[in-house]
């Protein structure tokens, strides 16, 4: 899971950044720190920031790590601890300038996307949000008054026993010119991204902001079904999805998860198969109108025709014909999420079956994202083996992080193909082993 915290210097970022991590037990990353560090490296090596070539050969020598100790973050930069070094006034200066530099922004941005692969992580900067996680799962933005924000740096700078010299009018102008500085700059401003909550800390402690930023975390994690969400589709389709609704919590103890893990683009929503509950669960689980193929000769029925008014498209053959992949690709291309079950047929074990290979191949061509699903208790509800579904037991649907086409673009279409395909089982099987290990947190 990643979070973004993103804003102005003094509006506490780190305090609420370093609280939430806490909270959820996942890591804290300050990329503050990243860019003073760099601006100590340059500094140091009295390199003009102009200069080109030699900032260019500077950043190549730059190894930057964080240490963590017990109660505090070390940042060391080669073997020397700089935590301390990088809080002065010069530091913070020189970092805004280098923080302006693209080329500098383009050698740290893949240093905390690596990150953050391998660790659930809240980031805190200035262009978080909308620059190096613009798919993050939650994105917080913090303001507070230029004034509160001084008052609050001079305070903590007494605290810290640097405040000899420090008067409230400097640093309330340093405010305001890092403020301009930072949202005027041509690369990655400071900006709110469109789907961040805004949390003005003026007048908030940061218990209460803690507090607020974990609300936004439950707000998204438990995102109404489409069936509750007004204008959202159409009335027939709403009424067969409250229908199902209705179904799986008064007999299946029906549970979500992962709706935080959010993809605002067309997407595959591919899940594993067992049932022929599994497209209602998925249709009832995701927060948006979802689209779904089904066979030709199901739709001469009466039956048939009920059922084409809730997104279902009519098709001949497998995820790989040449028709099918047309009407899928023209879906995900206009944003919709189409619903994939990977596997082909429902298998008559409660086991992930091999991938199709037709599911990299859809998102090579569409270059969209794949929300790896799985569902759990349909097996025993009701499975292939039997004609009726059982009228108790236990339902839930697990979404994980997307799989972005991003990730899989530097490889030849065949590659991609094959890599998505097992990055995908991969995510299925890791689903069901959170969720069997007692679905706790974030899934993955
Ligand atoms: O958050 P901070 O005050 O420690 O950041 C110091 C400077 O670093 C800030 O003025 C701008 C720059 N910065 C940046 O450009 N991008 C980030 N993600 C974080 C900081």
């Amino acid at each position: 899971m990643i979070i973004t915290i993103d804003g102005p210097a003094g509006t506490g970022k780190s305090t609420i950044a370093k609280n939430v991590a806490k909270k959820l037990q996942i890591t804290y990353f300050d990329t503050g720190a990243l860019y003073r560090s760099i601006a100590w490296y340059v500094d140091k090596n009295n390199v003009p920031i102009d200069d080109l070539p030699s900032m260019e050969k500077l950043l190549k020598t730059f190894d930057f790590h964080i240490k963590r100790e017990k109660n505090r973050c070390a940042y060391f930069v080669g073997k020397t601890d700089v935590t301390d070094f990088i809080r002065s006034a010069k530091i913070s200066a020189l970092a805004s300038q280098i923080g302006a530099k693209g080329f500098v922004r383009e050698a740290l941005n893949p240093l905390q996307r690596d990150f953050a692969k391998t660790h659930d992580c809240v980031f805190e900067g200035r262009d978080l949000g909308t620059v190096v996680f613009p798919r993050a799962d939650l994105k917080i933005f913090l303001s507070a008054t230029p004034e509160i924000r001084a008052k609050r740096r001079l305070e903590q700078q007494t605290a810290e026993g640097q405040a000899k010299n420090a008067n409230f009018e400097e640093i309330l102008e340093q405010i305001i010119k890092r403020d301009k500085d930072d949202m005027e700059r041509a690369v990655a401003p400071l900006k709110q991204a469109k789907d961040a909550f805004f949390i003005d800390t003026s007048n908030l402690n940061a218990r209460q902001v803690t507090s607020k930023v974990l609300q936004c975390l439950k707000k998204k994690r438990t995102r109404k079904s489409i069936c509750f969400q007004k204008n959202k589709a159409s009335f027939f389709y709403r009424c067969v999805i409250f229908f199902y609704w209705c179904v799986f919590h008064l007999f299946y103890n029906f549970r979500v998860y992962g709706l935080e893990h959010s993809y605002s683009g067309g997407a595959l929503i591919a899940s594993n198969h067992v049932s022929f509950f599994d497209p209602p669960v998925l249709a009832v689980a995701y927060p948006d109108e979802v689209h779904i193929m089904a066979r030709e000769t199901l739709f001469r029925s009466f039956f048939g025709k009920c059922i084409s008014k809730l997104n279902t498209h009519p098709v001949k053959g497998g995820a790989t014909n040449l028709g099918v992949m047309k009407i899928m690709c023209s879906l995900l291309k206009e944003g919709k999420k189409v619903i994939l079950f990977p596997e082909g047929t429902r298998p008559y074990k409660d086991e992930l079956g091999e991938i199709k290979p037709g599911v990299g191949m859809l998102i090579a061509r569409t270059e969209t994202a794949v929300i790896p699903t799985y569902i759990h208790g349909n097996y025993k509800v009701w499975n292939r083996k039997h004609r009726f579904p059982k009228l108790s037991g236990s339902i839930a649907c697990v979404f994980g992080s997307p799989i972005l086409w991003e990730s899989f673009k530097h490889m030849n279409k065949k590659e991609a193909q094959i890599a998505i395909s097992k990055k995908l089982r991969e995510a299925i099987l890791a689903l069901r082993k959170w969720y069997e290990e007692g679905a706790k947190g974030s899934p993955p």
